[in-house]
């Protein structure tokens, strides 16, 4: 087609007049018919009058077969009419979619002669569409923080219609937030957009639903509507809050570690992340948060470790919530701990003496010591209690000082040393105690004399003992201690001599032990006593004394010892005169032997050794005397010579010997010259004669005054006739040991003899008696004949004493020495 063609517009009815003429001029190839009608049109609605626009008759329609092409069989020719009429359904919006022209190009064929014109249909638009959303329902998000006047484009609608079919406009529902606008584009197209009229608050509305709709422009328009669902996004608006400003709890303590305390808890009306909280510490000390552990979620709180009352009574910390947008708050945890008794309490000692003597005074101080507990109130008050069987007791000087007293005597002796538990007790329930010991030593103080073992010490001790030996061993104990029980032993008195005891006996200072000093003689001394100190070291010095008793015991250390018969000065034997006519039976002498010893060791016996006529004498054994066994016969010697043994009763014995001659005659003139014929007489006889008359005259002198004496005083009293028979015999036994009767049984006390000691001297040694004289004791005398005759004591001696007992003793001493001097004499003469 050409431009003109182009450019020539269908005109309805008077383009359908020029198509009239149309082939006339410019037949197939020239202007088009053209048709207008809207789409949508029935099935045989006429389009146009089409044989008649050819210029064809109604009859050449069938007859030149009129017919119309295309490529879509849209329309068809009425063969009566000849009318073009439309054969389908037309529908714009499907054929021609977005042009704005929607034009049919279409052939009407005509035969005889074939002739093709060219007819357009043009098909007009209808508002059949209404507008269209893609959805439905349209979501929307939106950040709450978003300002007043922002604005979200929304997808607009479609619309097939064109022209004014298509859309026209945009409307919401009316809301206080958002407003519609209405772009429209250069191409006319039309863009709704939302637009922010006021802030948003998710936490107030958290979504908002919008209806939209969309009108087009056709009469009547149609619309459509599209649902509008905005979500308001969160933002971190809200901090997190708390339920309570401040925590406060009491606990008790020692709860174990772990345990749920408390728990914070904040909420945050944000939501997502910003309503996410977490707790932490905040202006918190760090010891505080060692304590506990918070946990971050959560807001619990636990114990990290047991609380302690005593080292915390109060917590304080501040926790903070923080979301996670970054918004906090913070609170205040306050955690009060209770007491309980859970401390013992203690016992501190702050001043101890642990030594005290014992003779302190009750109520002195020994200790000083205070309690403590760490719990309050009574879980901390504290009582404090000893033993009962503690010589002790506690004072209270103030609050929770204390101090220790002895409370009664001491002694070390019984009691060296104490253990006293002090125990403290609180007032807790249940109360807690501790005890504690203390060790109080007692010092001795010399309370305490030495004591000896025993009350008395007797001690035997065997004459010649080897000097130096010791004797016994005393012991004195001391319960104290120390010095003042070291023991040290003296002698302070004793019955010696006090220049001669020390060399009898020593005691050793330390040990007790008593020495001899010298060998002891029982003939010299048969007991003493003495008196032992044991003495301490204390300061003063106590004491104790004992008597220790010594016995010296007699041993057989004496030989017996003949004192008749004696020797003579110059070693010559006396003899004795034997009347011729003796009988048998005749007490010829006695031998007289002494024994210092005592006891068996002095009982002496006589032993026949030798006889010149064996069976003319017989000898006492215990006796000593010597008697004719049978009368003189003619055929015996005048001079008899008997050696005999003088033994002791010692173990083993001790032996003398002793010789008696004896000359058998009738006066001493007789024996004289058989004596002299042995000796030649001595220059000296005339002296020795003149003597012996001097000597006679004066015995008798005395003799006679003796007597006279005697008589006077016999008279005078006229009482004490035995006395004087000692005296009528005139001879008074010189021989000592004189025996009791009792003495052959062998139970003679030693303790009292009456000896001569020697010979040359006559002398009387009383020795000393262990036992008082009794009365019923003799000392005897003895005449020539050897009849005992006793001197009773009890009778004469004791009711007489200062008359008849020395006048007695007068005489046999006097007599004693006559005879001596006589018999002394005669020895001279005869020899
Ligand atoms: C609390 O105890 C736990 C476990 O015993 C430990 O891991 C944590 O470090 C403790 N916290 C503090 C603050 O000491
Ligand atoms: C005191 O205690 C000590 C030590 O515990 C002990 O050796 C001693 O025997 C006790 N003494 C007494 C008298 O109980
Ligand atoms: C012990 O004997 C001595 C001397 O005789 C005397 O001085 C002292 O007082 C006696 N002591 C006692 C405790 O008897």
């Amino acid at each position: 087609m050409g431009g003109s063609c182009a450019q020539r517009r269908p005109a309805g009815r008077r383009q359908v007049l020029f198509s009239f003429l149309l082939p006339l001029f410019c037949p197939a190839l020239c202007e088009p018919i053209r048709y207008a009608i809207p789409e949508e049109l029935a099935q045989g609605s006429v389009v146009g009058k089409l044989a008649r626009d050819l210029g064809l008759s109604v009859l050449d329609v069938s007859a030149r077969k009129l017919r119309v092409s295309a490529e879509k069989p849209h329309f068809k020719v009425d063969v009566e009419s000849g009318d073009l009429l439309v054969k389908d359904r037309i529908d714009r919006e499907q054929i021609c979619r977005e042009r704005r022209i929607c034009e049919l190009q279409l052939e009407a064929v005509v035969e005889n002669p074939l002739n093709i014109f060219h007819v357009v249909v043009v098909v007009e638009d209808i508002n059949d569409h209404a507008p269209q959303f893609d959805k439905k329902d349209i979501h929307l998000e939106i950040v709450e923080s978003v300002s007043p006047g922002a604005r979200i484009s929304l997808d607009p609608a479609t619309d097939p219609d064109i022209n004014t079919n298509s859309i026209k406009d945009y409307k919401i529902n009316s809301n206080p937030y958002f407003s519609l606008l209405v772009r429209v584009h250069s191409d006319g197209g039309k863009y709704p957009e939302l637009s922010l009229e006021k802030p948003l608050d998710r936490e107030e509305q958290r979504s908002h639903h919008l209806t939209l709709t969309a009108l087009d422009g056709g009469d009547p328009p149609r619309s459509a509507t599209a649902n509008i669902e905005i979500f308001v996004r969160d933002t971190n608006d809200n901090p997190p809050v708390f339920s309570k400003d401040e925590y406060k709890i009491c606990l008790s303590e020692n709860l174990p570690p772990g345990t749920s305390m408390i728990q914070v808890t904040a909420t945050d009306q944000d939501e997502g992340i910003n309503a996410e909280i977490n707790y932490y510490f905040r202006s918190t000390t760090q010891s505080t948060r060692h304590m506990f552990s918070l946990d971050e979620k959560t807001g619990m709180i636990k114990n990290n470790r047991s609380l302690d009352f005593e080292d915390v009574q109060r917590y304080t910390m501040e926790v903070e919530a923080k979301d996670g947008g970054g918004l906090s708050t913070q609170c205040k945890v306050i955690i009060e701990i209770l007491d309980e008794n859970d401390n013992s309490p203690e016992i501190i000692i702050t001043s101890l003496s642990d030594h005290i003597l014992e003779d302190s005074f009750p109520g002195m101080v020994v200790a000083l010591f205070k309690t403590r507990d760490r719990d309050s109130g009574e879980n901390g008050e504290v009582t404090c209690s000893i033993g009962r069987d503690v010589p002790f007791k506690i004072h209270s000087s103030s609050k929770n000082y204390y101090k220790l007293v002895t409370d009664g005597a001491l002694d070390r002796e019984q009691t060296p040393e104490y253990n006293i538990t002090i125990t403290a007790t609180d007032k807790g329930k249940p109360p807690l105690s501790y005890s504690t010991s203390v060790t109080l030593h007692i010092t001795d103080v010399n309370d305490n004399a030495p004591v000896f073992h025993q009350t008395s010490y007797v001690v035997h001790v065997a004459e010649n003992n080897p000097p130096g030996a010791s004797i016994t061993h005393v012991i004195a104990s001391d319960l104290d201690l120390g010095t003042n029980g070291r023991v040290s032993y003296s002698i302070v008195a004793s019955d010696l001599e006090p220049q001669a005891l020390s060399s009898y006996v020593s005691v050793s200072e330390q040990s007790g032990v008593v020495f001899a000093q010298r060998a002891f003689d029982h003939e010299q001394l048969r007991a003493f006593e003495l008196t032992l100190q044991a003495r301490d070291q204390g300061s003063p010095a106590l004491s104790a004394n004992v008597s220790l008793r010594v016995l010296v015991d007699d041993r057989n250390d004496n030989a017996p010892r003949v004192l008749y018969p004696a020797l003579g000065p110059d070693g010559s034997a006396l003899f004795d005169m034997v009347p011729r006519a003796a009988q048998p039976g005749y007490l010829v002498t006695k031998i007289v032997a002494v024994d210092a010893d005592s006891g068996h060791n002095a009982w002496l016996s006589y032993h026949m050794l030798q006889a010149s006529e064996p069976g003319l004498f017989s000898l006492g054994l215990r006796t000593g005397e010597v008697r004719t066994a049978r009368a003189l016969g003619d055929r015996d010697a005048v001079r008899q010579r008997l050696l005999v043994a003088v033994r002791d009763g010692g173990q083993p014995p001790l032996s003398a010997t002793a010789t008696i001659l004896l000359v058998f005659a009738d006066s001493l003139q007789e024996a004289l010259p058989d004596l002299s014929d042995r000796r030649a007489p001595s220059d000296s006889q005339a002296e020795l004669q003149f003597y012996l008359v001097v000597a006679l005259a004066l015995i008798s002198v005395l003799f006679l005054l003796a007597v006279i004496l005697a008589i006077a005083l016999h008279l005078r009293r006229s009482s004490g006739s035995t006395t004087v028979g000692c005296f009528q015999r005139g001879f008074c036994s010189k021989s000592g040991p004189v025996v009791p009767p009792n003495y052959s049984e062998g139970t003679l006390p030693y303790s009292y003899n009456l000896y001569v000691a020697q010979t040359g001297k006559t002398e009387f040694n009383f020795q000393k008696c262990s036992e008082p004289l009794h009365s019923t004791q003799d000392i005897v005398c003895g005449d020539s004949s050897g009849d005992l005759i006793p001197l009773h004591v009890g009778d004469d001696l004791t009711s007489h004493p200062q008359t008849l007992a020395p006048v007695s003793f007068v005489f046999c001493i006097f007599s004693n020495l006559v005879a001596s001097y006589i018999s002394k004499v005669l020895l001279h003469l005869c020899i």
